[in-house]
């Protein structure tokens, strides 16, 4: 389904952001905006804010925000198309027929007949399990302490000792080869032609959201290897985008959900009453992952391994799911090894204290982060203070950095002002001290980037707030200049509408599809300063600018050495970098106002 941008563009600004967010939430005009409770997170005082300038939303506590479609595809968990149509009925907007093509039509086809075939092969897994041929299987997962009720809900089954009985029975199915080799079901050899993946295995079914069958998992009953066997992705099975237990979990109604490492954890947690469990499957947790979950739950308990795989896994998925919105605390299951092996050791009450006692995510990486420092030494303790500080630095709002502050300086015993001292250095330099935590987040970019980033997105919404600012912004930085791909597309097209006169942010937000795109977007229009009045408001713009003109500079320099360059090339480098110097020499006299 596609519709242009006009059409788009005709239903957005047909419907006032303010108009359509007040039929869902209660907001009170401040200033230039309005605020209200957020309805993605759970809190007491309004930090949900809407722009009717901007026909944005932002949540400064929880970091939600897009446009009149992002809210719909969040609140309702509307896909775009489904926004887009409810949005267009209710300002009376008639969209054009959507164009199914041929090949759209014969994708679908070709899913629901995998999904058939996946539905057929599970009942026949199943079937096995409960036949006499599955005494065996049987009597394994009932050793693992697994009820009739358990295995019945999770459409646990067992793949005979065979490995073709699939096979021929879904050759008896009429089911044809092609079909088969796109299931996912089977392998193939030379000698033997295509044989059933699955032989003497107990059978995990992988069910979607809507517990359609898109795939398989294996275990062999014992200590054989590989422990487990899994479908390959399919046209049907994305492992990257769906979760095990979810089809049950996403009804739990808990306000936040388990999630594991494993398919026995899913399922001894659910059989303990724990019906809120999901696993990633058998891969880490994605940052799609995350959007997922994003979708049915505010809050995450991490319940992975406790070994130091597990713990590494931890800390892999917090910042995912930090940056999809989700609120992530980990549990503690020491001394056991997994939420299995703890439930049938202590039981539900014990395993719901320690959820009770689930550790804050960010305590939990500082937590980590300290076992690198040797906190017997001072100047190490320092260092370990200083990275904390940086930690908390990223905090883009001040008052969820004073919170971690006080946490932080209490739970790890660094007086609150020196702490707090520290954590508004950083903020001033815009510079960071290595971070051994969220290294993998950031992965191989430069520490300064991020303070870099930070500088930009504010420069981008003082453009959004003073658009008077504009010439002397223009004169001073080009779009290209900004450091990341998607900051320049946001300031071309920011750039574009202030040079029409056409301030218009919510559009800007509307051009890139992806949601988590939608949410950085208003996440780069509501940056906080934390200066106020003019005066120092205008002495920080002058900083800003300087210290992205600057970096210009450092890259034009760097790239005037590059080896592979021109002639011609470098002289042109070089050639911008002394017209960067010039810049930043008049940016020392020019008059700012806001
Ligand atoms: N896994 C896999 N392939 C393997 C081992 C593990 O796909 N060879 C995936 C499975 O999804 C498994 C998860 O990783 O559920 C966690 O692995 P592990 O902790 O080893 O298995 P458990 O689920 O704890 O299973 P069991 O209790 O039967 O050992
Ligand atoms: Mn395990």
């Amino acid at each position: 389904m596609y519709y242009s941008d006009d059409v788009v563009e005709e239903v957005r600004s047909r419907n006032d952001i303010v108009d359509v967010i007040s039929g869902y939430v209660k907001l009170q005009r401040k200033g230039s905006s309005y605020f209200g409770l957020c309805p993605f997170h759970n809190e007491k005082s309004p930090s949900f804010s809407v722009s009717p300038s901007k026909q944005m939303y932002y949540c400064f506590g929880c970091g939600a925000g897009g446009n009149v479609f992002t809210f719909l595809m969040e609140y309702e968990n509307y896909t775009f198309p489904e926004a887009l149509k409810t949005l267009a009925d209710r300002a009376g907007v008639a969209l054009p027929e959507t164009d199914d093509s041929a090949e759209a039509r014969r994708q679908r086809d070709r899913k629901s007949e995998v999904l058939k075939v996946n539905k057929l092969a599970a009942r026949f897994y199943y079937y096995q399990l409960r036949a006499p041929q599955g005494a065996k299987a049987m009597e394994y997962l009932k050793g693992r302490q697994l009820s009739d009720e358990t295995m019945q809900k999770f459409g646990l089954g067992y793949a005979s000792q065979y490995s073709d009985v699939l096979y021929k029975y879904l050759k008896q199915q009429k089911v044809s080869e092609e079909l088969m080799r796109e299931s996912g079901l089977f392998n193939y050899s030379e000698r033997q032609g295509m044989y059933d993946k699955f032989w003497n295995r107990v059978i995990f079914p992988i069910m979607d959201a809507n517990g359609r069958v898109i795939g398989f998992g294996g275990r062999v009953m014992g200590d054989g290897k590989p422990k487990y066997l899994n479908s390959p992705e399919t046209i049907v099975f994305d492992k990257s985008r769906n979760l095990y237990g979810l089809h049950v979990a996403r009804s739990a109604r808990k306000k936040y959900m388990l999630v594991c490492e494993g398919y026995m954890d899913v399922i001894s947690m659910h059989q303990a009453g724990f019906t809120n469990a999901v696993a990633s499957l058998g891969t880490a947790l994605t940052s799609q992952h995350a959007l997922l979950l994003k979708r049915y739950t505010d809050e995450v308990i991490l319940t992975y391994d406790s070994d130091e795989a597990g713990v590494r896994a931890a800390l892999r998925a917090i910042p995912l799911l930090r940056e999809a919105g989700v609120a992530t605390k980990v549990l503690h299951m020491d001394p056991y090894k997994d939420p299995d092996e703890f439930i049938k050791a202590r039981g539900q009450e014990a395993f719901q204290e320690r959820i009770d006692q689930a550790e804050n995510s960010f305590l939990f990486e500082i937590s980590i982060l300290q076992k690198s420092y040797d906190m017997k030494d001072p100047t190490s303790k320092t260092r370990f203070h200083q990275a904390a500080a940086a930690k908390i630095a990223e905090f883009e709002q001040e008052l969820e950095r004073e919170n971690y502050i006080e946490a932080v300086a209490d739970r790890f015993q660094i007086s609150f002002e020196g702490l707090r001292r520290m954590v508004m250095n950083q903020l001033m330099q815009g510079v960071s001290v290595p971070k051994a935590v969220t290294a993998a987040r950031r992965e191989q970019r430069p520490e300064k980037e991020d303070g870099l980033r930070r500088s930009e997105r504010l420069l981008l919404t003082w453009l959004v707030e003073y658009p008077k600012l504009f010439p002397l912004v223009e004169a001073f930085l080009r779009p290209e200049d900004f450091s990341d791909e998607m900051y320049c597309q946001v300031a071309s097209m920011l750039y574009e509408q202030l040079r029409s006169g056409e301030l218009n942010p919510g559009k800007i937000a509307g051009a890139f599809s992806e949601q988590e795109e939608q949410r950085k977007v208003a996440q780069i229009f509501n940056t906080e300063l934390a200066v106020t009045g003019k005066a120092e408001q205008a002495k920080a713009v002058r900083e800003t600018i300087g210290k992205l003109v600057n970096r210009v500079m450092e890259r034009k320099a760097k790239e005037m050495t590059a080896a592979e360059l021109t002639t011609q090339e470098r002289l042109a480098a070089q050639m911008e970098m002394v017209e960067a110097k010039k810049r930043l020499e008049k940016l020392k006299t020019v008059h700012i106002s806001l």
